[in-house]
Parts: C-alpha cells; structure tokens; sequence
C-alpha cells in the first residue's frame, strides 16, 4: 500500500505539550493525542528541524495536505502506521460520525477509563503511598474555604426546624439558613488512617466535598443587600464577594451552585474524575430542593453555566447548577443573564505581544490542519503550516509570558522576522479568529487554566469550556420546577440528612421487593427536559427477585422488567473496578443516563440528575435503615456488555449498592 491509501487518524488532536503534560521537562512544544485509544506523542524537532527553524517533522508530514504533497518512503509511511498516527481507510477513518467537538473526543478519552483494579490489597497501599507522596508535593486543600469580605451571620438552626409541621412558612431568611446549613453545613465527621474527614448530608468522592453555594440577590431581601455572597459553611455566614451583581434586579434568589474543584483534583488528577464533581452538585442538589420543597418555597433548577464569566472564581469555583427561589412576588424563575466581564478581545497595542491562546487545540481535516478553540469565541479554523509556524513560535514560556530569549519575542515584528513566508495578515488572521491572544489577556488566562493543567485536568477543560455558557448569553432555558415534586417517601427529612452515610459493608438480610420498588420508585425525581434516566437493576438478596438476574425499572407502570442478562456478585464486583465493598449489596442499581455531545450546554444535566436520583436513594434507604454505597467508578464496555446494551461513550452510568446494614462504615 502507498501513502494515498492510508489517512491520517481522525481520532488525533494537536494539544499543547506544556497544559496536556505540564511536568515533563524535556524538549517538544506538541503532543499528538489519540483519543480513542488515549495513545500519546510527543512531537520533537530534530537537529535539522532545529536548523531550518522548523515545526517537528512528524507533524509536518501530518499537516502537511496529506497524502498529496507527501512522498513519504515507505519506512516513514511504516512507522507512522505503527505509531497509530495514520490508519487504514476502511478502518476508524469510516467509524460512526460524531460531533466534531471537544466534548465528543472528551467522552471517548473518558469512556471504559482505565481504573485501577481494586481488587487487590496492593491498590489501596498503591493509593495510600500516592497521597502521602501528593501530601509531600503540596497540602491538602481544606474543604473550608476561607472567604474574605463583610460577613453576614445567619440565624442559627437546628434539627427540629425540620420536623414535620414546621413547614409551610413563607420564606424567610430562616428558611434560607436551614436550607444552605443541611446541604452545605457539616453533619458529622469521621476517622480515616491519618485524620478526620467531615461528613455532610451528601455523599462525596474522597469526602472532598467540593460542592458550595453562592447567592446572588438582585434587590434586597429580609435586611440584606444586593448582591453576590458567599455561603460560608464553616462560620454559617454569607461572605459578600465582589462579584457583578446580576443585572435583572427584582428576581428573586438565585442560588448558584459552584464547584470548589482544587479539593477534588487534589486527590484525582484524571480526565474521568471531573465526572464525579458533577455527581456531587447533583447530590447537593437534591438537598436544596428537598428542604425546598419542605419549606414549601418554589424554585427552578437552571443548568449550570460552568465557567460563564471566564474570570478567576470562574476557574477555580465552575457553575454546576443555579436555582432560582421567587420571593416577594419576584418574576418566577427567571435566571438572571449577565452582562460583561468577559475579557476585552480587542487590544489596539500593536507593539504588544501574541500568545497562544490556552483553550487551542488541532485537528486533522480535509487533508489540512483545523485550529479549533471555544474562547474567547467558538472557532474551527483551517490553517496553513505557516500559521501553524506562527502559532507554535507563540507558545508562552512555563509562566505563560513569552520568554526573555530573543528567538520568542512575539510582537508582529519579531513573528515575521522568526518565521520564514510568514506576513502581517496571517497575525491578523489568527488574532481575529482568537488563536493568538494578546499577551494582557493571555497573562490572565494561563495562571488559571495552568491550574487545572497541572492536576491532570487540562482535558476536561476543554470540555467543559465548549459546555460553557459565556458571560452576557441567557443561561439555557432547560428548567425544573421543584412544586410538582413529590418529597413523599421522605416525610421526616430531617433523619435521613442527618443519618446518612456511605456504607461499605453489609448483612446478609434480605429486603422485600416492595421496599426496594419503594425506593426506586420515590428516588425518580421528575427527568429534566433535557435528560432522561434509565435504572437497571440487579437483585442478590430481595425476596421476591431471584438472585442473579437482572432487570429494568418500567418508569411507567413502576414496576421491575426482568430482561435475559444475569450478573454475579463476582460481575459487579468486577465492573465496580473490584471494589468488593459492594460483594455482599442486597441490590446493585445502575443509574444511567445519555450525554447529548452535539449539544455541549446540555452537558451538565445528564450529571446532576443521575447525581439527584443517587441521593435520593441513599437518603431513602436511610429512611429504611438500609445502607448504600455509590461510585462512578464503571468499567463501562464490561457494564454494557453485562447489562446487554451497546457501548457508547455518552452513556453516563453511576453504580449504587444498597442492602441491610450494620451501620459500620468502613472508610
Ligand atoms: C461521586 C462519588 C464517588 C464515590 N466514589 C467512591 C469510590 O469509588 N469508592 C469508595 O469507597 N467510595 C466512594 N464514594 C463514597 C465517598 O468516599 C464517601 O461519600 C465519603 O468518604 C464520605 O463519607 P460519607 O458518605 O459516609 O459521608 C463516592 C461518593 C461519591 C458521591
């Protein structure tokens, strides 16, 4: 076979080496990522590169109009086949069309992630040695954050506001503290080897609990200003920020349902953990709307606009969910729009330099080369191998400025005396369609994607920036309302909120089939207009359900749909990556939702409900004296395999065990 009859991978992306692989500190500017097999390689000029002021010859052979411009000998041919960087044209190249997004490529990285296998003693020795090593790099972020700004406390509240018939006041600023202090607030605590960790309402990976609250008030209310504030857990207080206040005065509350994500990265720097932050907003959630409900108050959930304003509490505090709580005959549910703060683009400075912009990545197109980035603006932009020159010549130093050597200054100048046939215009071309920045905003923008970077998050950044709904658009119009949902099931609310906790061992009591279907059947809260959710369900010890078969919850006639798969103890236990805390569940339930990849807004909703229905469900079985253990940790081929579905990288799944309990909780 010659050149012509092999493509180039369309699985390929370009990515910056210094934000996909930030502690190698050797040469090469580029990594070519596969990202259906999450392959990776660092492009590397050679001597002769490095003398002709040229990009590595790898990617020169890749970018450049391939095959026609390339008479390529066969033994370059050879080792790009081996390299898996070109492939045979009836093979991936003629795989099912997806998305030609980030977010696309993002669930395929993501899909059948490869775990560590629990199901020997030495992956927990494994884990313990990486955190005392993670401890040694830099300490643990506390799961309290410290807020600066006028602190506003909140009246005190106590378990017995939740009794029944406490409910059904008007909202006030009571209300509003026992709604942010049993979701948000500190219910317990529990030792691990080393320490104590804080037990809340919700579960949490890691008990990192990242999830927080934000209030954004557009008029004042029960004595409070105007404006965004912080709640703050620890002290039981809103801490004002200095946040743009929403522009649409007169709406209500708006709870705005934010991500601390540093605590979590700290533990888990891996693409496929970001999915488990967005679990927890889920969990949390479910929480606000419950004591919601209980307080009788309406309110809607809006999805979350991720990094909306691209500004530093952006990064480091992503949007998962707003609520909305219409107060004095505010307008119902109307999420505010914001206006401004999103960076200004157009820096007249003509002497200032280019930068690469963070968010750019490439990919391999039409024979040619497409830049592709989601901010400043959505962009997808053939280049030339000259642009890309450009480009590459503008890849910041580690501390995201250009470097003092003179080969990297970067005014328009510099670039077009640096790089050979490179003009004005191709600056031009690249500053207007956002790839090359100017370096005031780009300054900005590196410290905070570098801190993703450098947990191992770059990837889910990109992401999520695509799933972003930027500063001055409305938020998506997908809302929820909470008045139409029942909180039957879960009469004396304050007991579960209070009890629950993560159960990693249980008895070998048998539960009936209707407790179960109880359960199952009051943990659907309403599916969003977006997502829906579809629960299997595999019974070991229900009286009733034979043990190892396996079914489907029919939503509409609430009952259980026996299919034709089976699954063993030693089958979840495997496709739980060999967790063996749930081997003796009296039920595994596998939450599963689809992720709609051509539409990047929609990407958080699959999340929060499946997020929702898990605590339900732990909340629930709480109510029944029963335990449960939850984890998105999925082998997800074995798990579709198992349950006789086909595999499919937006299939979301969230694995919970239930069963009678002693109430010892493992950690
Ligand atoms: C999204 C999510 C993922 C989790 N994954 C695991 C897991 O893989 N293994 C595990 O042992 N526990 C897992 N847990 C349980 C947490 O470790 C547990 O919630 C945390 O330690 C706090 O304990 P508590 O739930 O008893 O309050 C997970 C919880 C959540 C919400």
């Amino acid at each position: 076979m010659s050149a012509a009859e092999y493509v180039r991978n369309p699985d390929l992306v370009i990515l910056q080496r210094r934000l996909f692989a930030p502690t190698y500190m050797g040469p090469g500017k580029w990594v070519i990522y596969d990202t259906s097999t999450r392959r990776s390689h660092l492009a590397v000029r050679s001597e002769d590169d490095v003398r002709t002021k040229d990009i590595p010859r790898v990617l020169k052979y890749l970018i450049d109009d391939w095959p026609h411009s390339n008479n390529l000998p066969r033994c370059i041919v050879d080792q790009l086949l081996h390299a898996g960087l070109v492939v045979e044209c009836d093979t991936r190249a003629t795989s099912p069309k997806r998305p030609e997004n980030f977010l696309s490529k993002f669930q395929r990285i993501v899909h059948d992630y490869p775990f560590v296998d629990y199901s020997s003693p030495e992956a927990y020795q494994f884990d313990r040695a990486l955190m005392a090593e993670y401890a040694d790099e830099s300490e643990m972020p506390s799961i309290w954050t410290k807020r600066t700004g006028k602190s506003i406390t909140l009246p005190d509240v106590s378990w017995s506001d939740l009794e029944a018939g406490t409910q059904g006041r008007d909202f006030d600023l009571n209300g509003l503290a026992s709604v942010l202090r049993f979701s948000f607030g500190q219910i317990g605590s529990f030792r691990v080897p080393g320490g104590e960790r804080v037990r809340k309402a919700n579960p949490s990976g890691g008990a990192k609990h990242p999830t927080e609250g934000w209030l954004e008030m557009g008029h004042s209310w029960c004595g409070i200003q105007p404006g965004t504030y912080f709640y703050d857990p620890e002290n039981h207080a809103l801490v004002q920020t200095e946040t743009q206040t929403p522009a649409s005065a007169g709406a209500g509350l708006t709870l705005s349902v934010r991500s601390r994500l540093e605590r979590a990265m700290w533990r888990y720097r891996d693409p496929r953990s970001s999915r488990a932050v967005l679990f927890d907003a889920g969990h949390v959630i479910e929480n606000l709307f419950i004591l919601l409900r209980f307080l009788g108050t309406d309110a809607y959930l809006h999805p979350g606009r991720l990094l909306c304003g691209f500004g530093a509490d952006d990064f480091r505090e992503p949007e998962l969910g707003r609520i909305d709580i219409p107060i004095d005959n505010s307008p119902l549910g109307l999420s505010p729009v914001y206006h401004g703060s999103a960076a200004n683009t157009t820096e007249q400075d003509i002497g200032e330099p280019f930068v690469l912009n963070p968010f750019a990545y490439f990919t391999l197109k039409n024979g040619g080369l497409t830049g592709n980035i989601a901010y400043p603006k959505h962009r997808r932009v053939d280049l030339s191998p000259v642009e890309f020159s450009i480009l590459t010549h503008c890849i910041p130093s580690s501390r995201g400025a250009p470097s003092r050597s003179r080969d990297r200054y970067t005014t328009t100048k510099d670039i077009v005396e640096a790089i050979p046939c490179s003009s004005e215009a191709d600056i031009e071309r690249l500053e207007s369609n956002g790839l090359l920045l100017r370096q005031t905003h780009a300054s900005v923008l590196w410290p905070q994607v570098r801190r993703w970077a450098e947990k191992g998050w770059y990837l889910p950044l990109l992401a999520w920036t695509e799933a972003s709904t930027p500063a001055g658009h409305a938020v998506p119009t997908e809302r929820e309302a909470s008045n139409g949902r029942s909180i039957s099931g879960l009469t004396d609310i304050a007991k579960p909120l209070r009890k629950r906790i993560t159960s990693r061992s249980f008895t070998d009591q048998q539960i009936t089939s209707s407790r179960l279907r109880s359960i199952i059947q009051h943990s659907l809260v309403a599916d969003s207009s977006v997502s829906t959710a579809t629960l299997f369900i595999a019974p070991f010890k229900i009286s009733g359900l034979p043990a190892e078969t396996l079914h489907y919850w029919d939503n509409v006639n609430n009952q259980f749909v026996t299919t034709e798969n089976r699954a063993t103890v030693d089958d979840i236990v495997r496709v739980t990556i060999g967790q063996g805390w749930v081997r003796n569940c009296a039920a595994m339930i596998w939450l599963m939702s689809t992720i709609d990849t051509g539409c990047p807004r929609h990407y958080v909703s699959p999340h929060v409900l499946l997020g929702r229905i898990a605590q339900r469900v732990a909340l629930l079985s709480t109510t029944h004296e029963l335990g449960v253990f939850q984890t998105p940790a999925t082998l997800d081929a074995d798990l579709a395999a198992l349950l006789g579905c086909e595999p499919s990288p937006d299939t979301l799944s969230y694995s919970v065990a239930i069963g009678a309990t002693s109430r010892k909780a493992a950690v």
